[in-house]
Order: C-alpha cells, then structure tokens, then sequence
C-alpha cells in the first residue's frame, strides 16, 4: 500500500511540473492570432541599361517596401539565361508571386511551365513574351508598344510634310518594344511613300550605343539624314551627342523623336535638341502589388492591363518637365 502511494505522487509531482513549463493563458482569454504571414514576391528584372529601367525599378522596390513585402530582387544584366536563373531559384524558394520584365520576346515556355506546376502567379511587366500556351502567365501590365510606334509615326509625318530619310536605332533584338515599335511606325510610313527608313540596326536601348550606331551613320550618309526614329530616349540622347559632336544641328538640321519620356528627353527638348517623345510609364510599382493581392483573393485579372501614353514635344515639354516624376 505504501508503495502504491508513493507511485501515485511521483505522477502528480510530474505532471504539475509539465504544466507549469508552458506559458499559463489567463482563463477565458483567447490565444493571440498568429502574426500575418510576409508576402515574398520574386522580381527578375532586365537590367539598367535606361534612365526608364531604373525608374520602373525603383517603383516596384519602392512600393514592395511600403507595403511590408518581402522582394526578392534579380538583376539580369541584359541576360535570358540568368532571368530564366532567377526563375528556377524563385519557384526553389516557394515565393508568392513572381513579376517578370522579360529581356526578349521567345523561349520561357520551359521554366513558366515550372512556375504554373508550383502553383505560382507570374505577372509580366512592361514587355510581352510569346508563348504557345497563354496560361502560363497571370497577365501583362504594360504599355501598347505598336501603338507608340504609330504615334511616332504619325507625328513624325506631320512634322516632316510627309517626307525625310529616316534612321532607325532599334531597341534590343528579340524584345517586344523593339518588335513592335518597329511594327507600329512601319504601319503609319506605308501611307507616306516619300518617307523611308534608310538605315535601321539595334543600339540595345543604350545611349553609349546609339552614340555608337550615330556615329556609324553619320560616318557613312552624314548629310542625308533628316530624321531619327529611336526605340528609346537614352538611344535618342545618345544620337545628339553624336550629331553635334559631327558639327551638326539635332532638333533642326535632323529631327529626332523617341520613345520614354525620361527627364533627360525633356530637358533635351526644352533645349531644342530633341522634337518629341511618346511617354511609356515605368511607374508600375503600386498597379503590379493591387494586382498580385487581386489574383491571390481568386479575382479574375484581364490578360493585358494597359498603362496609357501620350506624346510630348517641344511646344509643351517646359510646362511639364517640373511634374516629371521620372
Ligand atoms: O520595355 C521598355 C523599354 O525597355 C523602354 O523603352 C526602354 O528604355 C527599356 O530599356
């Protein structure tokens, strides 16, 4: 019997030293709710290689901060290989959403394919991919870049009375604003026979090389270029540098328009440099974090959500340029 008693306070002893281990909840008061749980997004960007890249970046960093998400950021530098990288370590990862700027237009099926088996949104941003199967990506937020072409186009035509021999600096080959900038302002030339693009290459949407490609047509046609068509304002920037540095006139002698509307192509125009630049909003930050929360609530998103554009010249680039924000 004695035995028995003893056994029996062992357990009591135990038991009580168990509970008091753990936190005592003061009676009739419910646990705490569980802190909300970070939003992870993954980010492959392009890279810097234009004032706008670095303006859209810092929107969508910006915007991530203020909003407490957790942005994995990847810098590309200009590669598909090291976008497609980053990719496959964001799935590894489990992130939330992904938001990819994609450097060109072709060969992501393989690893967005990964991406939807995980289960994870992918929001393209400011370039279009093409892909056989659309549902491999959420959406695109972007601007409508044929139809910046043709806006260039159109006000190209008007400026030059319908006549000029243009010359074309591309955007990076294989990327959608490079593609369909092309396409758009092609369309438009069509109706005006004596306006043709006499020399078009690619400077990689960089003003050091559409320095470069200037130079390189200047060196080769010099007097006979009357306009410049740039895919970019840093590309456009870079072309003025060329010309005057050739003892030419930018803005008068050869008519320049471009596309972007960064703060050095207003001040280029304020300057009588530059003619006129058909806006592209990089500023995408808090329209690509509504729409990732959108598609995580299980609401249906269109598959192009269009940011709006207008085209600025000389006549009305000094009222603005104060509100610039990029
Ligand atoms: O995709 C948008 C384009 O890419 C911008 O026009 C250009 O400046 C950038 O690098």
């Amino acid at each position: 019997m004695r035995w028995m008693i003893a056994v029996a306070l062992v357990g009591l002893v135990a038991c009580s030293k168990q509970s008091s281990d753990k936190p005592q909840e003061p009676a009739g008061e419910a646990a705490a709710p569980a802190a909300a749980k970070k939003l992870v997004i993954g980010f492959s960007q392009v890279g810097a290689e234009s004032a706008w890249r670095t303006a859209e970046t810092k929107s969508i960093r910006g915007e991530a901060e203020k909003r407490g998400i957790d942005l994995k950021f990847a810098d590309a530098q200009g590669k598909q290989a090291q976008q497609i990288q980053a990719l496959t370590s964001f799935i590894a990862q489990k992130v939330d959403a992904i938001v990819l700027a994609p450097v060109v237009e072709t060969g992501w099926e393989a690893v967005l394919q990964q991406a939807k088996e995980a289960n994870i949104p992918v929001i393209l941003v400011d370039r279009g991919i093409k892909v056989s199967d659309d549902s491999l990506y959420t959406t695109l937020i972007a601007s409508d870049f044929v139809e910046e072409g043709r806006m260039a186009g159109e006000w190209l035509a008007k400026k030059v009375n319908g006549k000029a021999n243009i010359y074309e600096l591309q955007g990076t080959t294989g990327a959608a604003p490079a593609i369909d900038r092309k396409k758009g302002f092609e369309e438009i030339l069509q109706k005006y026979p004596d306006m043709k693009i006499i020399k078009s290459q690619s400077a990689d949407f960089t003003r050091a090389k559409g320095k470069e490609v200037m130079e390189a047509f200047i060196k080769s046609d010099g007097k006979n270029i009357q306009a410049v068509y740039a895919h970019n304002d840093d590309m456009a920037l870079g072309a003025i540098q060329a010309l005057e540095e050739a003892g030419m006139n930018p803005g008068k002698d050869v008519t320049l328009i471009s596309v972007d509307g960064v703060k050095g192509a207003f001040e280029a125009m304020v300057a009588g440099k530059l003619n006129a630049t058909v806006e592209c909003n990089p500023l995408m930050g808090p329209l690509v974090f509504d729409t990732i929360n959108k598609v995580r609530g299980g609401e249906k998103v269109p598959k192009f959500i269009q940011n709006k554009d207008q085209l600025f010249e000389q006549t009305n680039a000094a009222q603005v340029i104060g509100t610039r924000e990029y």
